[in-house]
């Protein structure tokens, strides 16, 4: 299962990279919005904070397929690497999708809210399908099922696409995305730590220094070997 970083704010990219297994960074326009800054710049930013070898998804802002190719090739370009043009689903971003095959540049077909929009992702050639999961959760239309569809659809037919969950608030949601097969999730920063948190580890962790402390005082095992 592959685990990518939601946002923009590049100083919680590089303590994510540094310490979490991540793939890369994926942005939307609200995310990039909220940085308030220089986009040109801040596109190659991105590539700088997550590192050569990982991805970069940013969205596209055009309607029309021919727009939204130009702008796949020109970010493309421009940010190098493994990277992915995020387009919305509809006629125009599956039109784009299909003029993208064989460019080299991924696409991540975005806004998913029905199985079906992502079996039409898929087919036209999308290599992840972004399935907005609390969104539809906010809505009562079980965010999850709506993953384990698309699972479901995609491994009956075969389809090489991945499910990229998005639109999470919390473990839960993260942990039923991974028990139902899907391939990757991307969370914001703050759910990262999330993750890993549990009160009892923290207190075993507490009770195992206090124990070797009782012992070997503030000497650690490097001082003893
Ligand atoms: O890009 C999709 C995802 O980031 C949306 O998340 O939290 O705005 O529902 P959210």
């Amino acid at each position: 299962m592959e685990f990518i970083i939601d946002t923009a704010d590049l100083k919680a990219i590089r303590r994510i990279v540094e310490f979490f297994p991540v793939i890369g960074v994926t942005t939307n326009p609200t995310i990039i919005s909220k940085e308030k800054t220089d986009f040109k710049q801040l596109a190659l930013d991105l590539r700088e904070a997550v590192g050569p070898d990982k991805q970069v998804h940013i969205q596209t802002t055009s309607e029309k397929a021919e727009d939204i190719v130009a702008e796949a090739k020109a970010l493309y370009d421009l940010v190098g690497g493994e990277f992915y043009i995020k387009i919305p689903i509809g006629a125009e971003g599956l039109k784009a999708t299909m003029m993208l095959k064989g460019s080299g540049i991924g696409v991540t077909m975005t806004a998913i809210h029905t199985p079906q929009q992502a079996l039409q992702a898929a087919l036209a050639g999308a290599t992840y399908v972004a399935p907005y999961v609390n969104r539809l959760d906010n809505v009562c239309a079980d965010g999850v099922g709506v993953v384990a569809d698309i699972v479901t659809i995609f491994d009956a037919y075969g389809l090489d696409c991945k499910v990229l969950a998005a639109s999470f608030k919390n473990v839960q949601q993260v942990h039923e995305c991974a028990l139902c097969g899907g391939h990757a999730v991307t969370i914001n920063p703050d759910l990262y730590d999330q993750l890993v948190y549990h009160p009892l580890t923290d207190k075993a962790i507490v009770d195992f220094t206090a124990d070797w402390k009782s012992v070997y005082g503030d000497k650690g095992s490097l001082d003893l070997i």
